[in-house]
């Protein structure tokens, strides 16, 4: 269903494992994009206070066929958090789902008691309160569920939403503030459908190795949604909230535009650009220009996360990427041996080759279409933050993380997704760092997917991937990082304010599917 396509569409859902078919054809208008409420809670004594309904409920992604789903407030997905640095906040989280759930703030610096990893669990009829003080700067943030072993299944029944920090600076600077009028926040998840319209979420082994993926695209809840432009210029909030898939966006007619944001703040100055890349965690804000007056779309190719080596160089340049440059290809050809000969024939005769081959597709993300007597383009600003001094000469020590997924028999028992060697144990505290200190932490990666690595309360920065400065898009504060096959990254971090020698922050990959297999740690931060 390529850029302007209107009427009947088909839509097909496929278990990626099976094979087995479903189509789901639907003679429906294309949706208009659908802008989550925005919610800035109650001020009470001091505090904005949130009331968060974990619940299930059905949508209807295509017309007359309802699908099962979970959502905050509301059937799917939940509402845009709006906070303010310097805010004191109380979440105040209840669930009526039959399952323990959590509730996580991704991105947020808070102390461990609030972050809603897997030591906050909320149990079937259950309540959690967190409170924490805001103190990001501004950009967006989300939440999700991050229960223990289950994040993958419940983040895919909708168990997510997007957070809105603001700032004073951010507040004065010219760009578009108009809340999904011309700053557009973007949930982009895919799914995979069933013929009775329930999601496919399967847990056989193709899907846990290469993480859940679906064929089809949901924008904060509507697939491949229109949105009518009313100004010249909008602000474009990307999320990637996929369990696994990573994209590269661009639009249909190959125009430039600039990225302002990374995932915990604004860039130094405007990067202009003609795609953004972007795995499962990590967000991007991008000004788009729509002067011309022409309707235009948002695209996004599904990227191949498996190969060799300098998969990432491949990844992030600019213009449309070539089909002959995965690494898949080569290794499928036989021209390169995988890495102590990771697959093997028996996997290939096994026919998982045909599923991954297949991952690699081309979704519509948003139709964007021009409104008449549009608002004039504003300027862009040429300065948009200072961010911290890099100085990787602060760093107290190094940390080593080793990321691994063992094949064959050995993943399938469900041991192979592993940090150092070791498999996610609730029990076991993995890091112990001192607070107000700065750290690098070098992160290697051992198998033949690229993982994306995320660390709890903090935004760090990238120093270098295999020695070489990272791109400019990179440049900004980050809290999830793309470690590519046989790729070395070092981040400097800082730790800062809070501390509890008990109860530890995660590290982890946010392929979801990896993160319930185990390739996930913990560390406390310490006085
Ligand atoms: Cu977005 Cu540990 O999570
Ligand atoms: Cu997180
Ligand atoms: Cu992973």
């Amino acid at each position: 269903l390529g850029a302007g396509a209107f009427g009947i569409a088909a839509f097909t859902g496929r278990d990626l494992l099976t094979g087995r078919n479903a189509t789901l054809a639907s003679a429906t208008a294309r949706s208009q994009l659908r802008i989550p409420p925005l919610y800035s809670g109650e001020r009470k004594s001091g505090e904005r206070v949130f009331d968060l309904n974990l619940r299930h409920g059905v949508s209807r992604f295509f017309e007359g066929i309802e699908t099962p789903t979970i959502g905050i407030n509301q059937s799917y997905l939940g509402p845009t958090l709006e906070l303010n640095a310097g805010d004191t906040v109380r979440m105040n989280v209840t669930s009526d789902l039959p399952e323990t759930a959590t509730v996580h703030w991704h991105g947020f610096h808070l102390p461990a008691r609030a972050d809603g990893g897997p030591h906050q669990p909320i149990g079937p009829g259950g309540s959690w309160t967190a409170r924490f003080d805001v103190r990001q700067r501004a950009s967006m943030f989300w939440y999700h569920s991050h229960a223990h072993r289950r994040s993958g299944p419940q983040v895919y029944q909708g168990l997510a939403g997007m957070i809105y920090v603001r700032d004073n600076a951010s507040e004065a600077l010219d760009l578009p503030n108009d809340y999904g009028v011309d700053d557009i926040p973007l949930i982009v998840q895919d799914r995979a459908f069933a013929s009775d319209g329930s999601f496919i979420y399967s847990t056989r082994m193709h899907n846990v190795m290469m993480g859940m993926m679906g064929d089809t695209m949901l924008v904060n809840g509507v697939v491949e949604p229109v949105f009518e432009a009313r100004s010249d210029r909008l602000r474009l909030r990307l999320v990637n909230g996929s369990n696994a898939r990573f994209y590269r966006f661009g639009f249909d007619d190959g125009r430039s535009f600039h990225q302002i944001g990374t995932d915990g703040g604004f860039l130094a100055a405007p990067l202009p650009t003609d795609n953004v890349v972007l795995a499962p965690g990590e967000r991007a804000q991008v000004i788009v220009d729509v002067s011309d007056g022409r309707p235009v779309s948002l695209l996004a190719d599904g990227l191949e996360i498996m190969g060799m080596g300098n998969m990432g160089r491949g990844m992030r340049g600019s213009g449309r990427m070539r089909e002959s440059d995965g690494p898949m290809g080569n290794w499928m050809m036989g021209e390169r041996g995988g890495r102590d000969g990771m697959m093997g024939e028996r996997e290939r005769r096994d026919g998982m080759m045909g599923g991954m081959m297949d991952e690699r597709r081309q979704f519509t993300v948003l139709d964007i279409r021009p409104a008449e007597g549009r608002t004039k383009a504003i300027v862009m600003p040429r300065r948009l933050a200072t961010l911290p001094r890099i100085d990787p000469g602060d760093a107290v020590r190094t940390r080593r993380f080793v990321l691994d997924m063992g094949m064959g028999m050995r993943m399938m028992r469900g041991g192979g997704f592993t940090i150092n060697g070791k498999s996610m144990d609730m029990q076991r505290i993995d890091e112990t760092v001192r607070v107000n200190t700065t750290e690098i932490w070098q992160v290697e990666n051992a198998s033949m997917m690229a993982h994306p690595f995320h660390i709890h309360d903090v935004q760090f920065r990238i120093l270098d991937r295999n020695g070489r400065a990272p791109d400019a898009a990179e440049q900004g504060l980050k809290d999830t990082v793309v470690v590519y096959p046989g790729e070395t990254v070092r981040l400097l971090l800082r730790f800062e304010d809070y501390t509890d020698a008990d109860l530890p922050y995660m590290y982890h990959c946010h392929i979801l599917e990896h993160e319930d297999a185990g390739m996930m740690g913990q560390f406390t931060v310490t006085v």
